[in-house]
């Protein structure tokens, strides 16, 4: 494979920082949130269409003050194992940087302790698969430092099913952008014709 100089420096330099960063790794995170996730029961969720409600908190049993670097929580949307079988781009990876469960983020908010809700519509380009929902606690240096999930640890429990938007949506979109894309070159060509032609009839 041909690889540009270019490219490749750019490659080699982000390979630096990974490797210089301080990795977190998602075994050494405690399970200090309790998160929920209600939505329309026993069916298929249709991306684009259903809504989840996600609220989250801290779980009092832990010591008052165990939450004190907590500045963010960023709650994302994760694959189940069934849906990352023979999908390397989507492996579970304990250190956290190279981890791609949780690839579609769904909101990130100021921590609170308490009464947490956010209520999302599954976004259009969500695939078909089997999820649960992860929030993560940042600290000030937006690393990881605590986390909680609708599942349990195996990730057996408490999931659901999302439907991607059918492929004649997808392709309908396809057809949409390619229009729009035709008008803005057809529309620039017509401007150039006739900045063309008032150019030939000044200069008779
Ligand atoms: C997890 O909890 C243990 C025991 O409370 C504590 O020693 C450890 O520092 C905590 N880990 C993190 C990343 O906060
Ligand atoms: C809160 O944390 C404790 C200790 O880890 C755990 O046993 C308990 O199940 C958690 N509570 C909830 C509601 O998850
Ligand atoms: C949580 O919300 C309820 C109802 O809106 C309110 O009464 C309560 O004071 C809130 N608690 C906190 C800790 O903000």
């Amino acid at each position: 494979m041909e690889v540009p100089a270019g490219s490749m420096a750019v490659y080699l330099l982000l390979s630096c920082f990974v490797a210089t960063s301080y990795g977190v790794y998602f075994s050494s995170l405690n399970e200090t949130l309790i998160v929920t996730a209600t939505h329309a029961k026993d069916q298929v969720l249709k991306a684009g269409e259903a809504q989840i409600t996600v609220t989250w908190r801290f779980n009092q049993t832990y010591k008052a003050g165990t939450d004190s670097a907590y500045k963010t929580v960023k709650v994302k949307l994760c694959y189940a194992p069934i849906s990352q079988k023979d999908r390397s781009w989507r492996k579970t990876e304990d250190r956290l940087k190279k981890d791609k469960t949780c690839p579609h983020k769904i909101v990130a908010r100021p921590y609170a302790a308490s009464n947490n809700s956010f209520t999302w519509t599954i976004e259009k380009d969500i695939p078909t698969g089997v999820y649960f929902v992860r929030a993560y606690a940042l600290d000030a240096q937006d690393q990881e430092v605590a986390y909680g999930q609708t599942t349990n640890g195996a990730k057996s429990t408490n999931l659901f099913n999302v439907q991607a938007i059918t492929g004649r949506h997808v392709s309908l979109d396809i057809a949409s952008v390619c229009f729009s894309a035709f008008s803005v070159v057809s529309l620039a060509g017509f401007f150039y014709m006739e900045k063309r032609k008032g150019k030939a009839s000044q200069q008779k």
